[in-house]
């Protein structure tokens, strides 16, 4: 699936050196690390850097410049592996997903230290991955895994399409649990395979949208190319949709089990009989991440009604994956009208 045509040269020399020397695997049960969407973590790696054999001195006092040293960080996907990173002899090859993304620190060996920092993370990249360090006849392998928080998600007032300007899209992130996003978390949900083409206010005072699949209005300044459209900078009194961004869920959100379908009204009730509240489209966004998956339209905190697919079904989302949103009108506007019979998802805190 990753192209390194430039691998295939590096890997024949080291795997004849494995098969030389006896090897020692050093397995450290580390904790997974966590980071958040568009954000920078470190994978930790460390090897140690005292000779396991006894150092020859040179006729001038110095001792050979240490052997040989390579570090490799693979992802790990099931069965499947990519290579993230190869680094050899001041050489480093890097997977195509992983460009410009990740690091190892310059000089490794003086510090016994090969942790990867892996910045714009995406929620792709979240999954277990092995570090190999070769230095001299030592061989270490250590894996970690790592967890990437955070949903970008599109949200349009309740009465129409492109009706807030900048201060009130600010405003309606924050009542729905989450935060205006800014540009990187557009940008990495984009790469996540994000897509969706209404304009949206972002953090910086532009507006954009991202599309994967490029067709007829959803062009932008981009024509047929994939990618993050952009409106460039915007007046602030100017109207659109906005993007919003929210981060780890911190509590439980459920489909009130319950066999028949409430009002706006009765469904808040259903919630606060559970000691719970009705969820907030940022909880729901959080929750779908999380792994939510429920076919039912149920009522938000909002007045809006939405459901999250996190297993593509054809017969549920029409077999792609994300938070669908129930409109009034087919125009896609307007949140459905509060008597309307539906389900709801209610939230509980971690200390209610
Ligand atoms: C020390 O000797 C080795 C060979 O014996 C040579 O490779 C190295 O360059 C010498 N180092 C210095 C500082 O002269
Ligand atoms: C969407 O449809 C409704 C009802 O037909 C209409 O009132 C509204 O103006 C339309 N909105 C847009 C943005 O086209």
């Amino acid at each position: 699936m990753h192209l390194f045509s430039n691998l295939s040269i590096l890997t024949a020399l080291p795997r004849l050196f494995v098969l030389c020397f006896p090897v020692s695997n050093t397995l450290t049960m580390t904790r997974p690390v966590s980071g958040s969407l568009s954000g920078k973590v470190v994978l930790p790696c460390h090897f140690s850097t005292i000779p396991t054999t006894m150092p020859t001195i040179n006729a001038n006092g110095t001792t050979p410049s240490t052997d040989y040293l390579r570090i490799k960080w693979t992802k790990m996907d099931g069965e499947k592996e990519s290579t993230v990173l190869v680094a050899q002899n001041g050489k480093i090859k890097i997977g195509s997903t992983y460009r410009n993304r990740v690091s190892v620190p310059s000089h490794p060996e003086d510090v016994g230290d090969s942790s990867l920092t892996m910045v714009k993370l995406r929620a792709s990249d979240a999954g277990t991955y092995r570090c190999e360090v070769m230095y001299g006849i030592e061989d270490t392998q250590d894996t970690v895994n790592l967890n990437v928080n955070g949903v970008v998600f599109h949200y349009r007032a309740s009465t129409s399409r492109y009706t807030m300007n900048y201060e009130s899209a600010v405003q309606a992130c924050q009542t729905v649990g989450a935060s205006i996003a800014t540009p990187d978390q557009l940008k990495s949900a984009y790469e996540d395979g994000f897509d969706h083409c209404d304009a949206g206010w972002i953090a910086d005072l532009s507006v954009r949208y991202p599309i994967t699949r490029p067709r007829p209005g959803c062009y932008g300044n981009l024509q047929g190319k994939p990618g993050v459209r952009t409106y460039g900078p915007r007046k602030a009194t100017e109207t659109y949709d906005v993007y919003c961004y929210v981060d780890k869920l911190n509590g439980e959100v459920y489909y009130a089990p319950v066999t028949h379908k409430m009002t706006f009204e009765e469904a808040k009730e259903e919630c606060e009989n559970r000691n719970a509240v009705l969820a907030s489209p940022g909880q729901l966004h959080s929750a779908w991440r999380q792994g939510l998956d429920r076919c039912d339209y149920g009522w938000l905190a909002d007045g809006s009604a939405r459901h999250p697919v996190a297993v593509p079904r054809m017969q549920c989302g029409g077999g792609l994956l994300g938070v669908r949103t129930l409109y009034r009108y087919r125009n896609q506007t307007g949140f459905p009208e509060p008597i309307t019979q539906l389900g709801a998802y209610c939230f509980k805190g971690k200390h209610t």
